[in-house]
């Protein structure tokens, strides 16, 4: 089945993200949140990272309005009923997670592919709160979505191949590169490689080995990475960093390599949390 028409559930920093790149494929999208303001505030940021474009060459003003035309915002659920795939993206919280699932499974024509976002979640729990398990999937997006060329395809465990297919088609549609996750598994690819960069990082500093700017300098030079682990903990929210860690030690078995260090803890304690709070293992002026 062509899908022509696409419903994008959350409105905030990923799923504006998600509804842009939709409409720049030729579809049409429905963006959903549960307020009128969220709802303009995604529309928002969406105009903006066009405008963006426009200033710099890369998209013709006339582009810019046909996109922003084909995405309709609302608040109502109802207004999905007649989508051809769906992609979920709010909050990383597992019963909200069933909730809106249980609701679009009502909603949506039978065989509709439910895709979430999650960044850790498990599908197979989602899926089990519908009545199309196998039509439920992970399309893991990264931040900033209309630049970051990956997707993560998740399989959970009664995903079957035709909606693995049709994501991963979707996804590549989009420009992106694509990965098929074969098990529900905690973290997936990405995260479950980040998260210990970050904690042996972390435990470096804390033993009083390196400078948190040595092992920055380290990793970029040494490793080519664009951005070291202390940097990159600070933009993504060192408070996130963190629950992911606490996340993956209760679900992959309390193994050691998992234990969050005391300096991990003591930052979130100290609410130095990164950019977001204009402070976090570096400082970046008051917020
Ligand atoms: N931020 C990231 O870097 C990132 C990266 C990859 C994946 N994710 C995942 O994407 C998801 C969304 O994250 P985010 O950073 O965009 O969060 P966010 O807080 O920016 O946005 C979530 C949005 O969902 C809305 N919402 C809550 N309940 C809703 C409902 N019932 N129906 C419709 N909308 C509802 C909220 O009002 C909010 O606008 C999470 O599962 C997260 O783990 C985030």
């Amino acid at each position: 089945m062509e899908i022509k028409k696409i419903g994008v559930v959350g409105a905030g920093t990923m799923g504006n993200g998600i509804a842009q790149v939709c409409a720049q494929i030729g579809c049409e999208v429905v963006l959903r949140d549960i307020e009128d303001a969220f709802v303009e505030r995604g529309i928002k940021n969406i105009d903006r990272f066009l405008s963006r474009s426009v200033e710099k060459g890369k998209m013709e003003a006339s582009e810019k309005e046909a996109v922003l035309a084909r995405i309709k915002g609302t608040t109502n659920m109802a207004d999905l009923a007649d989508v051809d795939f769906v992609i979920e993206a709010v909050l990383e919280v597992m019963d909200l997670k069933k909730k809106v699932f249980q609701e679009l499974d009502e909603i949506c024509r039978p065989g509709v592919v439910l895709a979430s976002n999650t960044s850790s979640m498990s599908l197979t729990e989602i899926a089990a709160a519908t009545k199309r398990p196998e039509k439920v999937c992970g399309m893991h997006f990264f931040n900033p979505v209309p630049l970051m060329r990956l997707v993560e395809v998740i399989r959970g465990h009664f995903t079957d191949d035709e909606t693995v297919a049709a994501t991963t088609e979707l996804a590549k549609k989009m420009g992106k590169v694509t990965v098929e996750i074969k098990k529900d598994s905690p973290g997936f690819i990405v995260n479950r490689i980040m998260i210990p960069h970050m904690i042996e990082a972390i435990k470096i500093v804390e033993e009083g080995i390196a400078t948190i700017e040595d092992v920055d300098i380290a990793v970029k030079a040494g490793l080519n990475y664009p951005m070291g682990p202390f940097e990159l903990m600070d933009l993504t929210g060192i408070d996130i960093c963190f629950n992911v860690a606490e996340y993956f030690y209760q679900e992959l078995n309390k193994e050691s390599k998992w234990v969050t260090p005391t300096l991990f803890k003591t930052m979130i304690r100290a609410g130095k949390l990164g950019r977001k709070t204009g402070a976090g293992w570096y400082e970046y002026g008051k917020k």
